[in-house]
C-alpha cells in the first residue's frame, strides 16, 4: 500500500485518537483549550501502561533507585534557585497586525520587498500618528497588500482615514521580522518567561506569588538529603519521580507534542565527583568505544562521563522494550554551543514523528549545578559525607528526563498501520491497525462469544473474561458480526482476541470442549487454546 503522506498520516491518526478516545481537546464543548488536552478510556490506559513500564524499569527493577512524589507547587525561592524565575524562557515576538504571539525561533525566513512608512495622518482632521510600520510583499507583487494592512495598522490607532507617509521599498532576503501569514512588521523579540504564576492563600500579592512547576526535577534536588537518609542508599544512587509539569508555552502545536500540561518522568542519577573517584581509585575509566558492550558493568572508577553513557544506553534500550524500534530513534549529542550554561554533556533521544525527528527525552550531566544552587539559596548543606570515599562532597547528578505525553505520541504514531484484511465475505478491505508493544496496548485480550443469542456461548465468554480480569486489562464485546469486533480492536491496538464458539461448549466433539480460539492481532492466526492454559500463555505474551 502507499505510505499516506506526512500531513495526511497525522491527520489520520488525530482523528483515530479523537474516535476511538485516546486523546480528546480539553474543554471541548467549550470550544477548547490551546495547548491542553485530555485522554480518554485508551489513552489513560496507554500513558498509565507507559508509567508502570518505565517506574518499573527505573526503579523496582534496580537496587540504586528510589521514588518520589512531590506536590506540584513548592517554595518560589525553589525557582530562583534553578534560575527558572531568571532564564526559563523563550523569545517571542508579536505581530504589530493581529498581535498574534510567535516563538522568535519559528519563525521562518522569507524574502521579498518590504514597504515601510514612517506614519499617517488623518484626513478630516490633520491628526498624525508616528509610529513607524512595514511590511513584507512577495517579490514583484504591487504595493496595493502593503499599502491595505498598513491603513488597517493606522486605522488600529484611531485614524478613520489614514494617508500613508514615507513610503519607501527595499529588497530583503531571509528575514525573520515579518509575519509569515500577513506580512506585518513583527516587534522585536523579548523574553517571555514560561513558568505559569498562581497565588498561594487567600491575598493575591507578589509575597504569595507561586508557581506551577516547570519540571519535576526540583522537587528531587530540594529532597535529596531526606530521600537518602531514610532509604540508606549510598552514592552512587537515583531519585526518580513522574508527574505533572506546565509550562506556558507561547505555541503549542503538532498534537499533544509540545503542551502546555503535561507529565515528565525524570530521574536524578547522584555520583562521586571525578576529583572523588580518582582520589579514591586511582583513575577514572575512559570511554573505550561507543558501543555499549565497551562499557561493562559500573565500577566504582566510573566518573560522569561512563555514567551518563551508560544511562543513553539504558534508555535507549527502555524506548525499544516498549516498541519503538532503533531505526525509529535518534541519540543526538548536544554541540558545546548548544549545552545549557550547567550541563557537561547532554544528549537527546529524538523519535521519527510524522511531523519531524524530535525530542523524546533529553539526558543531561548537569555536575553539581543544581544541589549547589539549593545550599546556597537555602543556607541548607546539600554535602554528602562518603565513607568508601572518606570525602565530603556535594554530589554531581546525571539526569534522564523524558515526557509521557510525547512518548505516548510517539507510540501511537509507531503503532498506526493500514493493512488489508478480509471482511465478512471473503472479500479484501483496509484494515487500520494500532501495533502496539502487547506491553504497552491499552487492552490486552478481548473476549467474544460468537453469538450474543446464545445464552451458553455468553455465559462461558463472560467465564474466560473473568479468568483473566484477575491478569491483565480485558474488554468484553458481543457486539455485532465477529468480524466487526475484530476490526475494533485492531484500532483499539488489542493485541489478542479470544472467541468462545460451538466448539468451547463441546458441540463439536469431547476432544475442543473447553477450548477457545486466539487471535492474533498482527498476523490475524488464530490458534485453539485450552481454557485452562489462557492466563499462563496471554500474561507470559504481555510481560
Ligand atoms: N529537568 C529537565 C527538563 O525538564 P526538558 O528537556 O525541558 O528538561 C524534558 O524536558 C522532557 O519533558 C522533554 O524531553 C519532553 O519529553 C518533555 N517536555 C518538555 N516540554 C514539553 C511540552 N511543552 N509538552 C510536552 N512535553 C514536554
Amino acid at each position: 500500500m502507499a505510505e499516506p503522506k506526512t500531513g495526511e498520516l497525522m491527520e489520520k491518526i488525530v482523528s483515530l485518537c479523537k474516535r476511538r478516545g485516546f486523546i480528546f481537546q480539553s474543554s471541548e464543548i467549550y470550544g477548547g483549550l490551546n495547548g491542553f488536552w485530555d485522554y480518554g478510556p485508551l489513552g489513560a490506559e496507554l500513558k498509565r501502561n507507559i508509567k508502570e513500564c518505565w517506574w518499573r524499569a527505573m526503579t523496582r527493577r534496580r537496587d540504586d533507585v528510589v521514588g518520589l512524589d512531590a506536590s506540584i507547587i513548592m517554595h518560589p525561592r525553589i525557582w530562583e534557585a534553578s534560575g527558572h524565575t531568571s532564564t526559563f524562557s523563550d523569545l517571542m515576538v508579536d505581530c504589530l497586525l493581529t498581535k498574534k504571539r510567535f516563538r522568535a525561533d519559528q519563525i521562518e525566513p522569507l524574502s521579498g520587498t518590504a514597504y515601510s512608512y514612517t506614519g499617517a495622518t488623518d484626513e478630516p482632521d490633520a491628526k498624525q500618528c508616528k509610529d513607524a510600520f512595514s511590511v513584507l510583499v512577495p517579490r514583484g507583487k504591487p504595493p496595493e497588500s502593503a499599502r491595505k494592512a498598513a491603513k488597517q495598522f493606522y486605522q488600529q490607532r484611531g485614524m478613520a482615514n489614514p494617508s500613508l507617509l514615507g513610503e519607501r521599498a527595499e529588497p530583503v532576503e531571509n528575514t525573520t521580522r515579518y509575519n509569515p501569514e500577513n506580512g506585518s512588521l513583527l516587534t522585536e523579540p523579548r523574553p517571555f518567561n514560561l513558568m505559569l504564576k498562581t497565588y498561594v492563600g487567600p491575598v493575591e500579592s507578589e509575597d504569595n506569588k507561586s508557581y506551577l512547576r516547570p519540571e519535576t526535577a526540583q522537587a528531587i534536588f530540594v529532597q535529596f538529603k531526606n530521600v537518602i537518609e531514610v532509604s540508606r542508599q549510598k552514592i552512587p544512587f537515583g531519585i526518580c519521580q513522574i508527574g505533572k509539569a506546565f509550562r506556558n508555552e507561547i505555541n503549542p502545536r503538532n498534537f499533544t507534542f509540545r503542551s502546555r500540561e503535561f507529565e515528565q518522568m525524570e530521574l536524578e542519577y547522584f555520583i562521586r565527583p571525578d576529583e572523588v573517584v580518582q582520589k579514591m581509585t586511582g583513575s577514572v575509566a575512559q570511554l573505550s568505544g561507543t558501543a555499549p558492550a565497551a562499557l561493562g558493568s559500573p565500577a566504582a572508577n566510573w566518573g560522569w562521563e561512563l555514567w551518563h553513557k551508560y544511562w543513553v544506553e539504558q534508555r535507549l534500550a527502555w524506548y525499544q522494550s516498549v516498541g519503538l524500534g532503533r531505526d525509529t530513534l535518534v541519540e543526538y549529542w548536544q554541540k558545546k554551543e548548544e549545552l545549557a550554561h550547567y550541563a557537561r554533556a547532554t544528549v537527546d533521544l529524538l523519535y521519527k514523528f510524522p511531523f519531524g525527528t524530535q525530542e523524546l527525552e533529553g539526558i543531561a550531566a548537569r555536575g553539581n549545578f543544581d544541589l549547589s544552587q539549593h545550599q546556597k539559596f537555602s543556607g541548607k548543606s546539600m554535602e554528602y559525607f562518603d565513607e568508601e570515599a572518606k570525602a565530603k562532597y556535594v554530589p554531581h547528578v546525571i539526569e534522564p528526563s523524558a515526557g509521557v505525553d510525547r512518548l505516548a505520541l510517539a507510540l501511537i504514531c509507531n503503532a498506526y498501520r493500514e493493512d488489508q484484511a478480509p471482511d465478512e465475505k471473503g472479500k479484501m478491505e483496509t484494515r487500520v491497525v494500532m501495533k502496539f508493544h502487547p506491553r504497552i496496548a491499552p487492552i490486552k485480550v478481548a473476549v467474544f462469544p460468537l453469538l450474543k443469542n446464545k445464552p451458553e456461548l455468553v455465559q462461558k465468554a463472560k467465564e474466560v473474561r473473568d479468568l483473566l480480569r484477575p491478569h491483565l486489562s480485558v474488554f468484553y464485546d458481543e457486539a455485532g458480526a465477529i468480524g466487526r469486533r475484530y476490526r475494533r480492536q485492531d484500532e483499539a491496538g488489542t493485541p489478542f482476541g479470544v472467541t468462545i464458539d460451538f466448539e468451547t461448549l463441546g458441540e463439536q466433539g469431547p476432544e475442543l470442549k473447553d477450548t477457545v480460539t486466539l487471535r492474533d492481532r498482527d498476523s490475524m492466526k488464530q490458534e485453539r487454546v485450552k481454557i485452562d492454559e489462557l492466563p499462563a500463555l496471554v500474561v507470559e505474551k504481555v510481560r
